[in-house]
């Protein structure tokens, strides 16, 4: 009897769990629902503006806490909508040319449905074989681009920021350095290196090391000179140089440090050579480029980031240290409960070369778009964009007073509005304001620095989506706005 009751209870619930699986048609019905949301959403991009300051911040959504009972799709898309996709920076834009933009090509969306429909565990080779091959197979592309060959490894890790705290953690692991040495341990990065490897130094305890900021050379590259004298003065004041970071691509102005000098460096004193190419890393895949990445292949450790340069949504940065031992050590771990995996292992598993165990199966959103579209229209893009910053220069110059704060070497650079008669501070005010009205009207989407005390504004030319019109859209809203601006001032 009681059992027929317990019974009756399971099935109960069996019958409300059964509405997460849904039915043929309900599944259908939600997926065209949304399908035929993100279709109008891509249509309506050439002409949605890339920024809509947001006064209410979104607070719609404090009308809708979540309920025993959910709501109705449409009302959920709809506030959806009116509160998330609409406020903010629209980063899916091509008009986005500020920070460095992303991008979302449709068929990465279609591999993330894949990865969350058949939900294969690509933590562990044992689990899957397939989905660990094509993560593998990822950081084969991006490592031969680089010119890695041998016994390199790497991770699918979700950002940029994550795969620098990896590859930094394998450099002090490598290096075996312990706390008790952190206080003569020297690390040399530079003020235009990304805030995430200070972040990454921080975490991983390395603040407490001796940090050496090198000075910037006239085109804002690490001094490579600056650079060798203090480790020669660290060394004969008896502390140990440990780590140097350099950038293939500098965030402030997109430029590449003398990567190849500082291999040379980092060579005669046996120091972790790390590379941040999270945003310009992938420029490698143009054999034109590659040149302007040389010493790359001879760094310990780089970092490239697909949901920058490969036009991937967000959630996609790979770490890739050349001798994946110093990865493997560094992230190694045993459980018994694991044994069945370990002694399973035919090829390494993200989960032996990364933080994580169970994780989101990111391979397949790059694995997907290449498979489908093959390699060519992501290498022209890459190309699209450097011709697009070339005209972007050109057409700059001849607005007056603008004055180019570095030369471009990829697709990022500085300028600013500066006029010889007014002071520092007047100067600065003019491009303050000149970011703020392009924010306020919103059409295009630039960001300032601030790069010596000088307050200048950047272009960040990096969406698949950017083509000539974005681009003349962008110098016409510099044009006017500077033009109204200058009337007031
Ligand atoms: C050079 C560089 N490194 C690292 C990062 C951080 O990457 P993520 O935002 O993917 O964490 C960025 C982000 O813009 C970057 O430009």
């Amino acid at each position: 009897m009681q059992s027929k009751s317990l019974l009756k209870e399971i099935e109960k619930l069996q019958a409300d769990v059964l509405i997460l699986e849904g039915t043929p048609q309900t599944r259908n019905n939600i997926q065209n629902y949304i399908q035929d949301y993100c279709e109008r959403f891509i249509q309506s991009l050439p002409s949605r503006d890339g920024f809509i300051a947001s006064h209410n911040q979104a607070e719609n959504f404090y009308n809708y806490p979540i309920t025993d009972d959910g709501y109705p799709l449409d009302e959920i898309i709809r506030v959806f909508e009116q509160s998330v996709d609409q406020p903010g920076l629209n980063a899916a834009s091509g008009r986005h040319l500020g920070y460095v933009p992303g991008g979302g090509v449709p068929t990465a969306a279609a591999g993330d449905y894949l990865a969350a429909i058949t939900n294969k565990y690509a933590g562990v080779f044992f689990a899957g074989p397939g989905a660990v091959r094509i993560e593998n197979q990822m950081i084969q592309l991006c490592a031969k681009a680089i010119g890695y060959t041998g016994n390199y490894g790497g991770n699918l890790a979700s950002g940029g920021s994550i795969a620098n705290l990896i590859a930094i953690t394998a450099g002090r692991d490598a290096h075996g350095i312990m706390g008790r040495n952190y206080h003569k341990t020297v690390i040399y990065g530079s003020k235009h290196m990304h805030h995430c490897i200070d972040k990454s130094i921080r975490i991983t305890g390395l603040k407490e090391c001796v940090y050496r900021n090198i000075e910037l050379d006239g085109n804002y590259k690490i001094d490579t000179n600056k650079l060798a004298d203090q480790i020669e003065q660290d060394v004969k004041n008896g502390l140990s140089p440990f780590l140097v970071i350099a950038s293939a691509g500098t965030t402030n102005c997109g430029v590449i440090d003398p990567l190849d000098r500082i291999a040379d460096i980092c060579d005669k004193h046996e120091l972790w050579f790390h590379v941040d190419g999270a945003y310009g890393g992938l420029f490698c895949l143009l054999e034109e480029e590659k040149f302007k990445f040389k010493g790359i292949e001879r760094a310990d450790s780089v970092v490239i980031d697909p949901h920058k340069s490969l036009f991937l949504p967000y959630g996609l940065g790979i770490a890739i240290v050349k001798n994946v031992n110093h990865l493997l050590k560094s992230q190694f771990y045993e459980a018994d409960y694991m044994q069945d995996a370990i002694e399973n292992r035919n090829e390494l598993s993200p989960a032996e070369l990364s933080p994580e165990l169970t994780k989101h199966f990111r391979g397949l959103r790059m694995w997907l778009p290449l498979q489908i579209h093959g390699l060519k229209p992501f290498k022209s893009a890459l190309r699209e964009k450097i011709l697009l910053t070339k005209y972007f220069r050109e057409a700059l110059v001849a607005i007056p007073n603008i004055r180019i704060v570095n030369e471009p070497e990829l697709t990022i650079f500085a300028y600013r509005y500066e006029n010889n008669s007014f002071s520092k501070q007047r100067n600065n005010q003019i491009n303050k304001k000149l970011t703020e009205e392009i924010h306020k009207e919103g059409k295009v989407f630039l960001s300032s620095t601030n790069i010596d005390d000088e307050i200048c504004l950047r272009i960040a030319i990096l969406s698949f989506r950017t083509h000539i019109y974005e681009i003349e859209l962008a110098l016409n809203e510099i044009k006017t706005k500077l033009e109204s601006i200058i009337k007031m001032h």
